[in-house]
C-alpha cells in the first residue's frame, strides 16, 4: 500500500448532511457548511444532501428535485471539493433506507418521543404528523453509522439527534457485537446557533415568519445589508458582549465569524459608535464574505453536466463504503446470506 493510501486510511471520518429545503440560511452556513470545506485535508469527509429527510414534511416534487440540485451546487460553492470529499445525494444510496429499518428496531418509541424537533415540527404541521417525521432521527443515525463516522459537524440544534445516534450505536453494538463507531458531535465554538435577526431569542430558520430575520446565503448584498439594518437589538447603544443582549451578541458572533475578529477587538472597533454603524458594518462584512460563494454558485448551477458527474461519482463512492457496513449489519442481526 502506498504511503498516501495509508495516511488516507488513518484519517478520521467525518459525515454531515443538509436538507434541500430551499437556499441555505446564514445559520446553516456559519453553524455547519462553512466548516465542511476546512476539514477536507485533515479528515476523510462525506457530505450529503439529505433529500430523504426533506420529505418528512410535504414537498412539491418538482421543487424538491430543483432544490436538491441547487443544494448540491451550493455545498460545492461553499468549498467542498468533490475530489477531496465524497459529496452525494442521499436517495442515490439505497443503503440509507435499509439501515433505517435495521436501526428502527434498536430504537425505543420513548426516546423518539423526547426529540424536541419532532415536537416543534408536529406543532407546525398538525395536519401531517407522519411516521417519517417521528422516526427521522433514526434515518439520521443511519446516515452517520453507515460510514462509521468519528465526527459530525453540526449546529447546536442537531445535538439531541446526535445523542440518539450514539445511544442507538451503543445499543446495537451491545446486542449484536461491535460494528458501529460511536460518533462525536463537532460543534463550532462561535456561531453554533445563529439567531433570527427579527427575534434574537429564536434560532435563524427558513421557516421564520418574519423573513427579515433570516439571511439566505444567495441574498444580494443590498438585501443582506437591509436585513441587518433592521436587526432587533436593545436600548443600551453600546457594542459589547453581555448576558441579556441577545441581538448584539448574535451580531457580534456573526461579525466575529466572517471577519475573524475576537469580541474584544470588535468592542474596541465600535467604541463610541452607535448600533446603526455596527449593523451596517456587519451587513457589509457578511455580504463581502458571501460574494465568492454567490459567484461560484451561479457558475456551477449553469453546468448541470458537471454536477451530474460529481454526484454520480459521489454516490458510487459512498455506496462502496456503506455496502460493507450494511452487509455486516445484516449478518449480525441474523439475515440469511444469499451467496
Ligand atoms: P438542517 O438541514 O436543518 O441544517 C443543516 C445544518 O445547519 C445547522 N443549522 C444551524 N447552525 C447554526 N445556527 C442556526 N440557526 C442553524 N440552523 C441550522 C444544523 O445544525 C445543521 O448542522 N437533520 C439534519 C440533517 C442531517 C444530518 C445527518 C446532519 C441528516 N442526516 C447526519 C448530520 C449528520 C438537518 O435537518 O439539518
Amino acid at each position: 500500500m502506498s504511503e498516501q493510501n495509508t495516511q488516507q486510511e488513518q484519517k478520521k471520518i467525518i459525515f454531515s448532511g443538509i436538507q434541500p429545503t430551499g437556499t441555505f440560511t446564514l445559520g446553516n452556513y456559519i453553524g455547519a457548511v462553512s466548516h465542511w470545506g476546512k476539514l477536507q485535508d485533515d479528515y476523510n469527509c462525506i457530505y450529503s444532501i439529505v433529500d430523504m429527510h426533506a420529505i418528512t414534511v410535504r414537498q412539491d416534487p418538482a421543487e424538491l428535485r430543483k432544490h436538491t440540485l441547487e443544494a448540491y451546487a451550493l455545498i460545492l460553492a461553499c468549498g467542498i471539493d468533490p475530489k477531496k470529499s465524497i459529496a452525494f445525494i442521499q436517495s442515490h444510496n439505497r443503503h440509507h433506507a435499509e439501515m433505517n429499518w435495521i436501526l428502527s428496531c434498536s430504537t425505543q418509541f420513548g426516546e423518539l418521543s423526547r426529540m424536541t424537533q419532532f415536537k416543534d415540527k408536529s406543532q407546525k404541521h398538525p395536519d401531517d404528523i407522519n411516521a417519517g417525521l417521528f422516526t427521522y432521527p433514526v434515518l439520521m443515525a443511519g446516515d452517520i453509522l453507515l460510514y462509521k463516522a468519528d465526527l459530525v459537524p453540526v449546529g447546536v440544534d442537531q445535538k439531541q439527534h446526535l445523542e440518539l445516534a450514539r445511544n442507538v450505536a451503543q445499543r446495537f453494538n451491545q446486542r449484536y457485537g461491535e460494528l458501529f463507531t460511536v460518533p462525536d458531535a463537532y460543534i463550532p465554538k462561535v456561531g453554533a446557533k445563529v439567531m433570527s435577526l427579527a427575534d434574537p431569542t429564536k434560532k435563524m430558520s427558513k421557516s421564520d415568519e418574519n423573513q427579515n430575520g433570516c439571511i439566505y446565503i444567495l441574498d444580494e448584498p443590498d438585501v443582506i445589508i437591509r436585513k441587518f439594518k433592521k436587526a432587533v437589538t436593545d436600548s443600551e447603544a453600546c457594542v459589547r458582549y453581555a448576558e441579556g443582549k441577545d441581538g448584539i451578541n448574535n451580531l457580534m458572533s456573526i461579525y466575529s465569524v466572517v471577519t475573524g475578529k475576537t469580541n474584544e477587538e470588535i468592542e474596541r472597533e465600535f467604541e463610541g459608535k452607535g448600533y446603526g454603524d455596527f449593523k451596517i458594518a456587519v451587513g457589509e462584512a457578511v455580504a463581502d464574505h458571501l460574494k465568492p460563494v454567490r459567484e461560484e454558485y451561479k457558475r456551477l448551477i449553469a453546468d448541470k453536466a458537471y454536477l451530474k458527474e460529481c454526484y454520480t461519482a459521489g454516490a458510487e463512492a459512498a455506496m462502496r463504503i456503506s455496502a460493507k457496513t450494511i452487509a455486516k449489519a445484516y449478518r449480525k442481526v441474523g439475515f440469511v446470506d444469499m451467496k
